[in-house]
């Protein structure tokens, strides 16, 4: 097989001042790399695009090291082995990986985990048994710890964690109200999964007054996914010993004068509330359970989930972008090929 030219892949080019633009990104037609003894050749069926990706894209010190100046994007993919010369896979297997925003990998055998199309859809180990799954299941169950009758209350709760906070709080037997940005998905939220209350945080005149609208037992658990005056404004209705897993903060990410707002230590210590940052690979060593969970979950039509899919690897960087324009319902995906 000609190799030459078949592969193509995304730079980032220039770290973004702000939100990013296509500017800061090049596309590149190169030739695929021929497997070396133990690697394999992954040909990308779907890309995650993930707000934390615009982090990697600055130099400032963070969890994950930046992106490299004229190196491939990585991110989480699913892909095909096309050629493989390791014994632990065979042509045709479906893999997932931390690999480059391109055509095609080349790389170490071990870099992939082999994936089951019998128990979900490929795509699927991109959200619900994959990153904002657990993302959702740890953050939730470890550091908020619902219990029966209480109240946890979720931003960007039509996103992919957030979807997935809130239905795992309702198998928990809790209240549960969502905070998105659009009509669409507060109706969606409500209507397929069961939201108890739902807000759409850039239409409503009073959030504060809206928020103790519908939590009037106040709030006991916050999942935290965007920052910002959303969550000033859900600070104010802790209860005692509030639990706030703080997992994103998206209204941040882009922001170039810093992100001042209240001072909520006072708060905090009169609640007596804990709240904690995380990282999904704090749980690294819990991944099995998790996953068991959640699949026994999703078998049992407990949880559902929604993807937004771009077509064309070409529109990738545009993906990434409306992200932060909330375009998306579910988990954002880019569909590279069949
Ligand atoms: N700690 C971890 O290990 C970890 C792991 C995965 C994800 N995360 C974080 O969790 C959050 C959700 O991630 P995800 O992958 O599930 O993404 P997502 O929620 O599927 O997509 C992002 C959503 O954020 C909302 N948004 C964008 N700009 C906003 C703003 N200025 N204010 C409020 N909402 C805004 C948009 O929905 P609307 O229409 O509602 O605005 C958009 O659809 C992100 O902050 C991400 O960085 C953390």
């Amino acid at each position: 097989m000609n190799q030459q030219n078949k592969n193509r892949q995304v730079l980032l080019t220039s770290r973004p001042v702000g939100m990013p633009t296509q500017d800061n990104f090049e596309f590149k037609n190169v030739s695929v790399v021929m497997p070396e003894e133990g690697q394999v050749v992954v040909r990308t069926l779907y890309l995650s695009v993930d707000p934390y990706m615009r982090g990697r894209m600055s130099d400032a010190k963070s969890y994950v090291p930046p992106f490299q100046l004229n190196e491939v994007i990585t991110g989480g993919l699913v892909g095909e082995i096309t050629e493989s010369k390791s014994d632990q896979f065979k042509a045709g297997d479906k893999v997932i990986g931390m690999l480059g925003w391109q055509l095609y990998n080349t790389v170490e055998a071990k870099k992939v985990t082999k994936i089951d199309e019998k128990i979900a859809p490929v795509s699927a180990y991109l959200s619900v048994l994959g990153l904002t799954g657990l993302t959702a299941y740890f953050g939730l169950l470890d550091i908020g710890q619902p219990k029966e009758g209480e109240t946890v209350v979720v931003s960007g709760a039509a996103g992919s964690v957030g979807m997935f906070v809130g239905q795992i709080a309702k198998i928990k037997g809790a209240r549960v109200v969502g905070i998105a940005g659009t009509d669409e998905k507060c109706d969606y939220l409500k209507r397929e999964l069961g939201f108890d209350a739902v807000i759409n945080y850039k239409t409503t005149n009073n959030l504060g007054q809206d928020l103790e609208n519908a939590c009037p037992n106040g709030v006991d658990v916050y999942f935290d996914n965007v920052g910002g005056t959303i969550s000033d404004a859900v600070m104010n209705l802790l209860n005692n010993h509030a639990r706030i897993p703080l997992c994103g903060a998206i209204s941040s990410y882009n922001s170039t004068d810093g992100d001042m707002g209240p001072r909520i230590q006072t708060k905090l210590i009169k609640t007596r509330s804990l709240i904690q940052g995380f990282v999904l690979s704090d749980y690294a060593d819990r991944q099995s359970e998790g996953l068991q969970e959640l699949g026994k979950w999703l078998s049992e039509g407990k949880l559902k989930y929604e993807e937004t899919v771009v077509e064309g690897f070409d529109n990738v960087i545009e993906a990434f972008l409306q992200l932060f324009q909330g375009a998306n319902l579910g988990k954002m995906l880019v569909k590279v090929s069949e």
